[in-house]
């Protein structure tokens, strides 16, 4: 099994990805540790645990992190995920408890404890948790196996910025801490994520599941993508953060190239933008495997099949 940390804040995509990876034997959960981003973070820990409990797995432990970012004020995004960050299914508030740690004083103290080159962080929304972990003990660069995150765009350009995507633009300086950590990077950026499209069919198979994960993904999905539909026309809403939970049960659905990846972190024009060198035209040191495509019907068979597990 893979130890893994995920480092989220739910919104419905996390919470699809937070389904898949405790559906998934292949992972072994440490924890989960919320972060502010799509809601303010006293939602993100309890949408955290809300899931959790959907899923039948109460005994996950859930940590609260930073409350906004290095240095910049906190943007959430409600008209993408409505008021709660979770709008659509109507789940009960958690029972279960909400650790007592820092969610960043976690992840260093897992790191150390844990044999080095172990343990995997999924970021899924702002990076300011991993980067405050980073900046807190440098040591446990050296010891994560690797980051696979979701965040960035470059062909497909931004998502709240004409240069930005949601997540780095949130925290650039987090992200420029992370993407010079020197840990091995995954990225998955808007480039595959807008080819993950929910779409009319696929809701459906989520709801003919017939269980409570299935009908409540549905009712996530359909609330998600009436965004995107009504913004951009698309056929359904983009599946962004399952992406990297899929990446680490099978690989082979996503293809891209090692690149150095540069966070711009001084222009208010493009804050926020990750400038990757897909060409190589410069001889910065390749800090990330940028993925570029998936094989979506894949990445749908597998969400599908293991949720229906749950
Ligand atoms: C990212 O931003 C959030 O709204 C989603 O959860 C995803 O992590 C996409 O830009
Ligand atoms: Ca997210």
């Amino acid at each position: 099994t893979q130890k893994i940390i995920i480092d989220t804040d739910p919104g419905q995509d996390d919470a699809v990805a937070i389904l898949l990876a405790l559906a998934s034997p292949e992972l072994d959960i440490l924890g989960i540790t919320a972060v502010a981003g799509n809601v303010p973070l006293k939602l993100t820990e309890k949408n955290a645990r809300k899931i959790c409990e959907l899923a039948g797995k109460p005994e996950t432990k859930v940590f609260a992190g930073a409350i906004r970012p290095l240095a910049r004020t906190l943007v959430t995004a409600e008209e993408v995920h409505g008021q709660t960050g979770l709008n659509g299914p109507v789940l009960p508030e958690p029972t279960m408890k909400l650790q007592e740690q820092y969610a960043v004083d976690f992840i260093v103290e897992t790191l150390m404890a844990e044999e080095p080159g172990t343990v995997t962080l999924c970021p899924l929304g702002p990076l300011t948790n991993i980067a405050l972990a980073l900046i807190r003990e440098p040591k446990i660069a050296k010891r994560i196996k690797k980051i696979v995150l979701m965040g960035g765009g470059f062909f497909e350009g931004g998502n709240v910025t004409p240069a930005a995507e949601f997540n780095i633009y949130v925290d650039p300086q987090a992200a420029d801490v992370v993407f010079r950590s020197g840990v091995p990077i995954v990225m998955m950026p808007l480039d595959v994520t807008h080819k993950a499209l929910t779409k009319a069919v696929r809701v459906k198979r989520f709801r003919d599941l017939g269980t409570r994960v299935g009908i409540a993904t549905a009712e996530m999905l359909e609330f998600f993508e009436r965004f995107d539909e009504q913004k951009y026309g698309s056929d359904g809403g983009p599946l962004h953060d399952p992406c990297v939970i899929a990446y680490l049960l099978k690989p082979e659905l996503f293809s891209g190239r090692d690149c150095n990846v540069t966070v711009e972190t001084a222009s208010e024009l493009t804050m926020g933008m990750t400038v990757i060198d897909w060409w190589s035209v410069t001889k910065r040191p390749k800090n990330a495997l940028v993925m570029r495509d998936i094989d979506h019907d894949g990445f749908f068979a597998l969400l599908v099949e293991r949720l229906g597990r749950l």
